[in-house]
């Protein structure tokens, strides 16, 4: 086996709205890497990773036809790959690994402002523009609609100014796409937001054991998002009130103050964020020094 055949390469989208928020996971990973001058592949210098960025939609592609070992990519374009090959009665051969938490945006069909929309049933014999076919072909077939899809590989919200169609289906984030064309966004078609993905095919050993310790940091770096460490004084009479209103803490470590009997310190992982409220649900239980400190990484 050749060198490069044992390193892993996991693809990336090249520019878009996935692009930083990757890369910065990765880093997050322990992942140091320099970028090629085109900025198409990163070198890992500390582990035996590749990154390959590419177009997002051939993300999928890339993963099941194992050209790359892993992918981070929208569900939207995981989605579309798992139709478009279970509609040719194909499978597509990559497992979803986890939802990584960013990149939320919807897949949603949008009409011209104004236009009367009474639901799924209002795009009967119509003619609706994507890029998703397979999924807009689902959605259809699901809710028992004839509508003639029309494929257009980039720009389809111009598609209804120009008489290509009647409405498009495309992806909704922010927004700002539709409104700057006149598009009025009628019905919710899936909610997408960015997964890892891994290819279905066994990995040697060696490379396995890199892509479970990559994933175990990843959970990790995801677990911490949110988590934070609390440290605060409680009476010991009022201990048990007090652990209830930790926010999704385990078992929180209680220790003895010097000096006194009756208060002892409370040191807990909160696995949810903290709010100003309840801390103050805290110290109306009788806590007091409370100290909320971010953490940083987690293994468990
Ligand atoms: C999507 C979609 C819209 C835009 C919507 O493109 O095609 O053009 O984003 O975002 P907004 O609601 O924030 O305006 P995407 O980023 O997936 O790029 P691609 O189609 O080139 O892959
Ligand atoms: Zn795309």
């Amino acid at each position: 086996m050749k060198t490069s055949e044992q390193r892993i390469k996991i693809a990336l989208q090249k520019s878009g709205r996935l692009t930083d928020h990757s890369l910065d996971l990765l880093a997050r990973c322990g992942l140091m890497f320099t970028r090629s001058k085109d900025k198409l592949f990163c070198y890992g210098e500390n582990m035996p990773v590749d990154l390959l960025l590419v177009r997002d939609d051939d993300i999928p592609g890339l993963v099941s036809d194992d050209v790359c070992d892993l992918g981070i990519a929208g569900l939207n374009v995981v989605q579309e790959k798992r139709l478009e090959m279970r509609q040719q009665g194909k499978t597509a051969r990559f497992e979803q690994i986890y939802a990584l938490d960013f990149g939320h945006c919807r897949l949603a069909i949008a009409a011209p402002e104004g236009a009367d929309y009474a639901g799924p049933e209002s795009l009967h014999d119509s003619r609706i523009a994507t890029s998703y076919v397979a999924t807009l072909r689902d959605f259809l077939q699901v809710h028992d609609i004839q509508a003639e899809i029309v494929y257009l590989s980039g720009a389809v919200e111009i598609a209804p100014q120009l008489g290509r169609a009647d409405y498009i289906c495309d992806l909704v984030s922010s927004g700002a796409t539709l409104l700057a064309n006149q598009l009025c966004e009628v019905q919710t078609v899936m909610e997408s937001e960015a997964v890892i993905i891994q290819t279905s095919q066994t990995l040697s050993a060696a490379k396995q054991a890199w892509v479970n310790r990559i994933l175990q940091r990843l959970d990790g770096v995801l677990q911490v998002r949110e988590s934070k460490y609390v440290m605060l004084h409680a009476p010991r009479s009022a201990l048990d009130r007090i652990v209830a209103l930790l926010p999704g803490a385990e078992s929180p470590t209680v220790i003895p103050l010097e000096g006194s009997d009756d208060k002892v310190a409370v040191h807990a992982v909160c696995r949810e964020n903290v709010f100003w409220e309840t801390l103050e649900n805290l110290q109306g239980a009788g806590a007091s020094s409370l100290l909320v400190l971010p953490v940083e990484k987690m293994l468990a």
